[in-house]
């Protein structure tokens, strides 16, 4: 398995990241922000996105997105093909595009929304924290990648203050004064989920 930074020779696997991030949406039956080859493919031209290949099969992807006049960076779009989950690839995909956004945008605040428990355990141990939706970006481009959610209507609602997603933050900053030691409570977050779900798509259903 060969982990690259991408470039412009991976633009035929645009369409196949477009389907896999697709399909594994519709599997989980949990909103994501759709994505097209186009928008894919722009991410692989500028270097910004890491792509795991097995020979000449694609294995998995993610991508950097950079907001707010590179106040902050997002490492977006994490996907791993079913052929190759449970097997450690996602941490090493993550921790790559981590150690790229680190150097190619050092003074960065590092951030994300997630609903997936893989990824805010895989941030966590990165030095992410779970924060408001306040204390990240408030760039429109960034909560325009929301609207092809099927959630929404929840973040309108709430005027961008919460969602299902929760916000995690690295803040290069804090995290040098003050290294994290525990790991992240897994439960609490699998009930911190199912509250806001039971709380959120109630209210939708009525
Ligand atoms: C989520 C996903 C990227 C994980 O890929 P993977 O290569 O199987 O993950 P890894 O094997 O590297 O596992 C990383 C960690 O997440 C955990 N994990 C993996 N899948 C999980 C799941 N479905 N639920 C809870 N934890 C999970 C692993 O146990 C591991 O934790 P550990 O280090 O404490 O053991 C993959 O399942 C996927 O592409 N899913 C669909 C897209 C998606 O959900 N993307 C995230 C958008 S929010």
């Amino acid at each position: 398995m060969k982990i690259v930074i991408a470039n412009e020779s991976h633009f035929k696997y645009a369409q196949d990241i477009c389907d896999t991030i697709a399909e594994s949406a519709k599997v989980r039956g949990t909103g994501i922000a759709k994505r097209t080859p186009e928008y894919i493919q722009q991410r692989l031209r500028n270097g910004n996105a890491v792509i795991a290949l097995e020979g000449d099969k694609f294995a998995g992807f993610c991508y950097i997105e950079v907001f707010g006049n590179k106040k902050f960076v997002a490492n977006s779009g994490l996907i791993v093909h079913p052929d190759y989950r449970n097997q450690g690839l996602a941490k090493k995909i993550k921790k790559t595009i981590f150690d790229l956004s680190r150097s190619k945008f050092p003074d960065a605040k590092i951030f994300g929304i997630t609903t997936g428990l893989a990824v805010m355990k895989m941030n966590y141990e990165l030095g992410y924290k779970p924060v408001t939706f306040s204390e990240l970006t408030d760039d429109d481009e960034f909560w325009k990648g929301c609207q092809t959610c099927k959630n929404f209507d929840i973040l309108t609602r709430t005027e961008r203050k919460m969602c299902l997603c929760t916000g995690m933050l690295y803040d290069p900053v804090t995290v040098e004064k003050q290294p994290k030691t525990e790991k992240l409570n897994g439960k609490a977050f699998a009930r911190l989920k199912s509250i806001k779900e039971s709380l959120f798509l109630k209210k939708k259903d009525k």
